[in-house]
């Protein structure tokens, strides 16, 4: 069965791709490599010994999309990652991602509804939540105010796709992200951030490579037991087989409704100063930080309520903190020594 994962260059689309092949599946990979490289590619090959096919295309270019799918006619599901994802770069610059992350959905959505019976898993993310009063996190909380243009886009995105599947052959599943960390095992991929990382761990394990002086902590006066921001650290290849999980359960036509929403994260939440502890035990380095003012726009606590993910979906993420720092450790390492 072909499946097309757009965005199959990233991060998150990388280590779906990988998972996806172990399972049998044949991949073609949409990716615009805006922040992607096409040397991915050898990356999975090199886990799998399979190369997915890849196509260079902008989903804003709706002709291509459209000629895309009359080439590939026999797609039986669609992964959607392709989206621009940095918080602040959104807030800068909100018409850059209202056009791609919106106009993308939408003629992927147009070309889909054709289809007799069409598959399709969205990436979402627990920022749809905003700070939810009540933790952990069920998939019954209530959508909050967007915090940023970025935010926003992931609950228009889930609209669009909610009212549209209710008058088409669209059957969809709504994956809400919490944090996603780490790299595959092997090291072969894992997170490429360009530029200065604006996440915690990419910006932890280049500072424990030295490539960063040391690290900012956003702030210690949050109401939480140490005072620092607390995230539910998922491992991305937890998070890839979920994906796996969720496009089967539509394959074999298992969703006794058009959208279904999951939240997916370990249902433990970390501080910061805990993420910074576990590093510090999985590489044996002194990790050099200092505390300075709260950043613009974070919430103090999210972690997810699990039990939905693991009952219906059937699905339950395996690795600790400690599992996912130190393959992203890992990582950083083999990506410095290949430089
Ligand atoms: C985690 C914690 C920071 C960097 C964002 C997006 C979310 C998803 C994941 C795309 C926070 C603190 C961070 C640093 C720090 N992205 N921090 N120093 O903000 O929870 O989520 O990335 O889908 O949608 O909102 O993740 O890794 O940026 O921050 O102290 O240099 O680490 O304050 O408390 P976040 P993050």
């Amino acid at each position: 069965m072909k499946i097309l994962v757009t965005g199959g260059l990233g991060f998150i689309g990388s280590h779906t791709v990988v998972e996806l092949q172990t399972e049998g599946f044949d991949v073609v990979i949409i990716d615009n490599l805006s922040n992607a490289n096409e040397n991915v590619l050898d990356g999975i090959t090199s886990i799998t010994q399979k190369t997915p096919i890849f196509e260079k295309i902008d989903l804003r270019e709706k002709a291509d999309v459209q000629d895309f799918f009359k080439r590939h006619a026999d797609i039986a599901g669609v992964i959607h990652f392709a989206a621009s994802k940095a918080v602040n770069e959104s807030v800068e610059n909100p018409l850059l991602y209202y056009e791609n992350n919106l106009n993308s959905l939408i003629y992927l959505l147009q070309e889909l509804q054709q289809k007799n019976r069409a598959n399709f898993i969205f990436s979402s993310s627990c920022t749809v939540y905003g700070q939810a009063e009540k933790m952990p996190i069920t998939e019954a909380a209530p959508i909050q105010p967007a915090l940023s243009p970025y935010g926003n886009t992931k609950q228009i995105g889930e609209e669009i796709i909610t009212e549209t599947a209710k008058v088409t052959n669209i059957n969809a599943i709504l994956l809400r992200y919490f944090n996603p960390v780490g790299a595959h095992p092997s090291a072969a991929i894992g997170e490429l951030p360009l530029g200065v990382p604006q996440n915690l761990v990419p910006f932890i394990t280049q500072t424990g490579i030295g490539i960063r002086k040391e690290l900012s902590v956003y702030g210690d006066d949050y109401p939480t037991a140490d005072g620092t921001c607390v995230r539910d650290y998922i491992h991305v290849v937890d998070l890839a087989k979920a994906h796996v999980v969720a496009l089967q359960r539509l394959l074999n036509k298992k969703n006794p409704e058009k959208v279904e929403i999951f939240n997916l994260g370990t249902g433990t939440g970390s501080s910061v100063l805990e993420v910074i502890q576990t590093f510090e035990k999985v590489s044996g380095k002194k990790l050099p930080y200092k505390i300075v003012g709260r950043r613009e726009g974070d919430i103090t606590e999210a972690y997810a309520n699990t039990d939905k993910a693991n009952s219906v979906l059937g699905w339950k993420a395996k690795s600790t903190l400690e599992d996912s720092l130190a393959s992203a450790w890992k990582w950083e390492q083999k990506i410095r020594a290949d430089k």
